[in-house]
């Protein structure tokens, strides 16, 4: 299949998960606004990188006919949703506070986004064929899975730090975010449990 269709299927994928987060979010406030919809972009970013990451246990496990490589366009579609939602953030951060305050009173929360945010950069940047070359299949393939891994948990500590206090039902979209990754990690432990 060409490129170009994996990048359709992916962002149709994205637009469907996007709505679905979006409209939980829309039932938890009784609004549609620009906080509600960049709430969701961060969502669907997360979505997207559990997803990737259970791509390769669930071809194991069920034999399924996916595809391996969606894994690096969910990748590619959940970093772009991330920058979206990042950049919104911070404006909207410096509408009421100052970005430094605002870090320094969310240390946690902050730090671990803003990281979560400058690996999947990273890895955005090395999912190419120049960087597979430059270091050598096997290692790229565990550069990128590894990476995946940590902004992932990054983006866990990242929403739970600043939501938890709110869970477990009024919070709903960022509560089922979590109940999500606790399962991607159940399954993920068992694969590599098996595998090893
Ligand atoms: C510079 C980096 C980042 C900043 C400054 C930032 C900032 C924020 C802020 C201010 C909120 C609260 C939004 C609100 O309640 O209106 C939030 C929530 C969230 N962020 Fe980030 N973020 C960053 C990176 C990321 C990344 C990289 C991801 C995903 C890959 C992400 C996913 C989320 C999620 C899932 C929520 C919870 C939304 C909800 O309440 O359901 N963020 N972030």
């Amino acid at each position: 299949m060409k490129e170009f269709n994996f990048y359709l299927r992916t962002i149709f994928l994205s637009a469907l998960l996007f709505f679905f987060i979006f409209f939980l979010h829309f039932l938890r406030a009784g609004e549609a606004t620009l906080r509600t919809l960049n709430q969701s972009a961060g969502g669907t970013a997360f979505l997207l990188i559990a997803l990737s990451l259970l791509i390769t246990p669930f071809l194991r496990f069920f034999k399924l006919g996916i595809d391996g490589r969606y894994v690096k366009y969910m990748g590619i579609v959940g970093f772009f949703f991330a920058l979206f939602h990042a950049i919104y953030s911070l404006v909207r951060i410096s509408d009421f506070s100052d970005i430094l305050s605002w870090m320094s009173e969310n240390p946690y929360a902050g730090s671990t986004g803003v990281l979560a945010l400058l690996l999947l950069f990273f890895l955005f940047l090395i999912s190419n064929k120049f960087s597979k070359n430059l270091f050598g299949e096997g290692n790229w393939k565990l550069l990128l899975r590894r990476g995946a891994e940590i902004s992932f948990l990054l983006t866990l500590f990242h929403f739970t730090f600043l939501r938890y206090t709110e869970w477990p039902l009024i919070m709903f979209p960022s509560f089922l975010l979590l109940v999500i990754a606790l399962g991607v990690i159940i399954f993920r432990s068992v694969h590599y449990l098996k595998e090893n």
